[in-house]
């Protein structure tokens, strides 16, 4: 028997129990794996409030990074002891031990902290989906990232100012316009505070960008639209403030014969190529230092809910680890 966070009916953070769980040995394929440092993602508040449903019950978690204790039959060039960090589906990275079929681990390199590993599978692939397979900033192309320093945004941000982009960030503090900026922001704007479409029109003289990168949702619909340019591309991949309401094909011709699109890492990462050549790419940026995975935040695992408050109330910055 096992620790893990276990959830037995959508709702509130308080539906996130500490329990034990029986979770058996490696089958044809898997790996056990004792996780050392659990990523803490805004999806999982998702998952937790049934907006995208999960059977129940279930433990929660789509990052994380541990030690392989157990190796099932079948599995090669992967053993006992070695540190591996993975994301997404299976879902269930809450607890002290997992099991995880093993075509979908990266080994973590050396010189990455299992802390930072457990914090960039989800977030940093995003990343990587968002910049190198959707929209990659031409050098000296202006962009506009929403919740610049949240935890997809910090890396976000790095990556964009390292590929040459003119990057615009939107946050809800001055801390957090001060840590945007001290990773590739060069302009922020604290739209708790200002109409963030005029600040985009005058920081771009009336012309607007060519991207918008929208985690946000529905609080930025449709004032992300009003900042990109003729033909412009507006990528809705999340709902942090709430889902985005139905957008009418019109509307995007209105504005401009606009591209929308609202991807999910996992179909970018459907098949064990396409996961190990986007983890590529970002173990490369991380170790190169071009991005630094910033760990903010530490909490138990047990204290989950306290985490999901926290992330909820705007509270975090950058990446936030549940340590079991
Ligand atoms: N499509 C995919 O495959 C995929 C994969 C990973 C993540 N995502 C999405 O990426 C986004 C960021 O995820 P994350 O885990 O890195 O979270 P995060 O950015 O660390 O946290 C969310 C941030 O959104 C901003 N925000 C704006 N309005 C908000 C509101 N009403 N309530 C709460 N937060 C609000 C806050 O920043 P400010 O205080 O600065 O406004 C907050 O810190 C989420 O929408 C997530 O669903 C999508």
């Amino acid at each position: 028997m096992v620790h893990a966070i276990r959830i037995h009916k959508a709702g509130p953070a308080s539906v996130l129990k500490w329990q034990e769980v029986d979770i058996g040995n490696p089958r044809k394929g898997e790996v056990l794996i004792r996780n050392t440092a659990v990523g803490l993602n805004f999806i999982d508040t998702y998952h937790r409030k049934g907006l995208y449903p999960i059977p129940t019950p279930f433990t929660p978690g789509v990052e994380g990074a541990g030690v392989i204790e157990k190796i099932g039959a079948g599995v090669m060039g992967l053993k006992a002891g070695d540190r591996v960090a993975y994301c997404s589906d299976p879902i269930g990275s809450y607890a002290e031990k997992r099991l995880f079929p093993a075509n979908r681990l990266i080994k973590i390199s050396r010189g990455i902290s299992d802390e930072q590993a457990a914090s960039m599978m989800l977030k940093g692939l995003t990343a990587s989906m968002l910049l190198k397979r959707i929209h990659k900033p031409a050098k000296g192309e202006k962009v506009l990232i929403h919740a610049a320093a949240g935890g997809v945004g910090l890396i976000l941000c790095q990556w964009a100012k390292h590929l040459g982009a003119t990057v615009i960030g939107t946050v809800s503090s001055r801390q957090k316009a001060n840590l945007a900026r001290a990773n590739g922001c060069d302009h922020t704007i604290n739209y708790a505070e200002k109409d963030f479409v005029q600040q985009v029109r005058r920081l771009t003289k009336g012309e607007g960008v060519p991207v918008v990168y929208d985690g946000v949702g529905k609080n930025t619909y449709p004032g992300s639209l009003d900042c990109l340019q003729s033909r412009g591309m507006w990528i809705t991949f999340g709902n942090a403030s709430g889902p985005v309401p139905p957008v009418a094909p019109l509307t995007l011709l209105q504005k401009g014969s606009l591209f929308m699109t609202r991807p999910m890492l996992n179909h970018y990462i459907e098949t064990d190529d396409e996961l190990r050549s986007l983890a590529r790419e970002l173990f490369s940026v991380v170790r190169k230092g071009a991005v630094n995975i910033q760990v903010n935040q530490r909490y138990k695992l047990k204290d989950a809910a306290k985490a999901h408050r926290d992330l909820e109330k705007r509270r975090t910055s950058g990446s936030t680890v549940l340590i079991p």
